[in-house]
């Protein structure tokens, strides 16, 4: 999906634009040979293999022949074809004919060199598609949002953030759940508590979930009050003003809580709920329905699907409409209206059957193609649930539902602790204690989600989470400061450095580490097309175990390579910037 012309820091589809010429003449009759080119997993070998020979074989010997004895000799041939060029050091082959290369270590320097004079963005990766719609977070107004939405909020943000530095216009909206029957009986409630309601504020309301339960409980226990609260949402719904105020306010309030974690996490986020696209709904349906999709069974208007035990409900059994309506009119307005190429959904994977049947739904439609891999496209990117240290859902002790903000709060009043027990409030601003203590404690928190495989239940552990050893935030964002310390303490001005200086990879650990960080842009690629951050985050923890590794055996400070291992330490402490920046984490400097 990639525009290769414009790949410069994604080594392995360099490579691969120089196998394919190879291919091009070891093979001249085969117009429809992709290179393919991965990273070696054993360095002994080479840096990048390239695995054609051995499906080229077959694929000649089904024609009835070619002129190859074997795999082995076809990967002979790609290695002989192989054009001149300055990227490669040497090649061989190896077993059924992969061909390993190794990169020239020239080359390597002068890549790194390049990217710390032209800024990592010359490293992004460059995708096909010009517009994405990012759909996460999307809690419901007047329920709790929980810790499913804070994981898809992280997770959402992670993926808008790694397609935007892919150069996708990203629409990033928060779908929330501002409609529905609910809504009758809150405003029933409302009325019912305060008949003056103009004079009603955010404050006399107080906890909209205790606002939510109560309302709720009356609903249940009283048939008059459940009437009237049946009547209020067709009167909300035919739009009468008294009644849109008072959604409106209950909306307002929901907002302000919700706008409140997102600040904190920094999370920018569009609104456009489900009542967004309520205008549009009818038409939608009815459009589906001349196609011929929609039938009536047991009084609602369906849509069956193959492969499905359940139709798809798109309009109830008393002509309302409901979640599914709503998206499926949601998707039809990112692709029709807002013209998205991929539309991405970030929930827990209970929703999974949901969405697939959304996403089939539309393909019979012919609003999307039929084909996995083509544009406008569709993803769900699911997650698994957050258990607390007992193996169930995670809950507080105190309370039911873990408040989120309480979460971030703890977060951060911990690691705040932490940095006073080290006494940095001697020498640091209290500016300074608060921002890092933010930094560490959010960061925390979202890498400890995004480290795991999003498919997985993961155990939400503040000890763990903030320990600074291991795979952890804390661990990665010290490791940072400590590169930034030794560049201080060098006394050096990098920036001067980088016009002037010399960069080489001749120690061992030197090539490892440079070879890790030329392998950046591949890896983002590799974790935004398949919608996997932890693919990142693994990225990261390695690369900063690789610095170790090289600081612990080459000296920086005062050695005769001090020039060149500084600007080694300089490229490492900025793809770690950037990786961070992916992540949603804000780097430190100093500890
Ligand atoms: N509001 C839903 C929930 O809390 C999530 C919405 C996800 N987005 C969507 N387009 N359905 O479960």
């Amino acid at each position: 999906m990639a525009n290769d012309e414009e790949n410069v820091g994604n080594v392995k589809k360099l490579l691969a634009r120089v196998f394919e010429l190879s291919l091009q003449a070891t093979v001249p009759d085969e117009t429809d040979v992709e290179p393919i080119v991965t990273a070696s997993t054993v360095g002994r070998f080479g840096d990048y293999q390239c695995n054609n020979a051995m499906g080229l074989f077959s694929k000649l010997k089904g024609k009835g022949g070619g002129q190859f004895r074997g795999p082995p000799a076809v990967g002979q041939a790609i290695m002989k074809n192989l054009p001149q060029t300055e990227m490669i050091e040497s090649c061989s082959v190896a077993g059924p004919g992969f061909v390993n290369v190794v990169l020239s270590n020239k080359w390597m320097a002068k890549s790194i060199l390049k990217m710390l004079l032209d800024g990592i963005d010359t490293w992004a990766p460059k995708l096909s598609i010009k517009r994405a719609v990012v759909d996460f977070s999307s809690p419901n107004i007047a329920k709790e949002m929980h810790v499913g939405h804070l994981r898809s909020t992280i997770i959402g943000d992670t993926i808008a953030r790694m397609l935007e530095f892919s150069h996708v216009d990203v629409l990033r909206r928060n779908h929330v759940g501002d409609w529905g029957t609910q809504f009758g009986m809150l405003i029933e409630h409302l009325f019912e508590k305060f008949p003056n309601i103009e004079a009603v504020n955010e404050t006399a309301i107080g906890d909209l979930q205790a606002f939510y339960k109560a309302s709720k409980q009356r609903f249940d226990d009283d048939s008059e009050f459940k009437e009237r609260a049946q009547k209020a949402v067709v009167r909300l719904q035919g739009g009468e003003k008294r009644y849109r105020d008072a959604w409106a306010q209950i909306c307002a309030i929901s907002r302000r809580e919700f706008d409140s974690v997102y600040k904190r996490l920094k999370v920018e986020l569009e609104e456009k709920g489900e009542s967004f696209y309520n205008p549009f709904i009818p038409s939608v349906i009815e459009g589906l329905t001349n196609q011929g999709l929609v039938e009536e069974s047991e009084g609602a208007r369906v849509i069956f699907l193959e492969g499905f035990n359940i139709p798809l409900i798109v309009v109830k059994s008393d002509g309302g409409y409901n979640y599914a309506s709503t998206d499926l009119t949601a998707l039809w307005y990112r692709l029709n209206e807002e013209k998205a190429e991929w539309i991405i959904y970030v929930t827990d994977v209970g929703q999974q059957q949901h969405f697939e049947m959304v996403f089939k739904a539309a393909k019979i439609a012919g609003w999307l193609p039929t084909e996995a891999n083509k544009y406008p496209r569709t993803s769900h990117v699911g997650f698994g649930l957050v258990l607390g240290e007992d193996g169930k859902r995670f809950r507080t002790r105190s309370t039911e539902v873990v408040r989120l903000v309480d979460l971030l709060d703890e977060a951060k009043s911990r690691s705040k602790a932490v940095l006073e027990e080290r006494e940095k409030d001697k020498d640091w601003t209290k500016e300074e204690i608060d921002q890092t203590a933010e930094a560490v404690g959010y960061g925390a928190v979202k890498y400890a989600d995004l480290k795991n495989n999003r498919l997985t239940n993961y155990t939400f552990n503040f000890d763990q989470m903030l320990s600074d050893k291991g795979n952890t935030a804390v661990y990665l964002l010290y490791a940072h400061a400590r590169i930034c310390s030794i560049i201080r303490k060098s006394g050096k001005d990098v920036e001067e450095l980088k016009k002037t200086g010399v960069l080489s990879l001749e120690h061992q650990d030197e090539r490892v580490l440079g070879l890790h960080l030329l392998r950046f842009s591949e890896i983002v690629e590799e974790a935004c097309t398949n919608l996997l951050p932890n693919i990142l985050c693994e990225y990261l923890y390695n690369l900063s175990e690789n610095f170790s590794k090289f600081y612990s055996n080459c000296q920086v400070i005062g050695s005769a390579e001090e020039t060149s291992r500084l600007l080694l330490c300089e490229a490492t402490a900025m793809v770690m910037r950037k990786c961070f920046f992916l992540l949603g984490i804000t780097p430190v400097y100093k500890i």
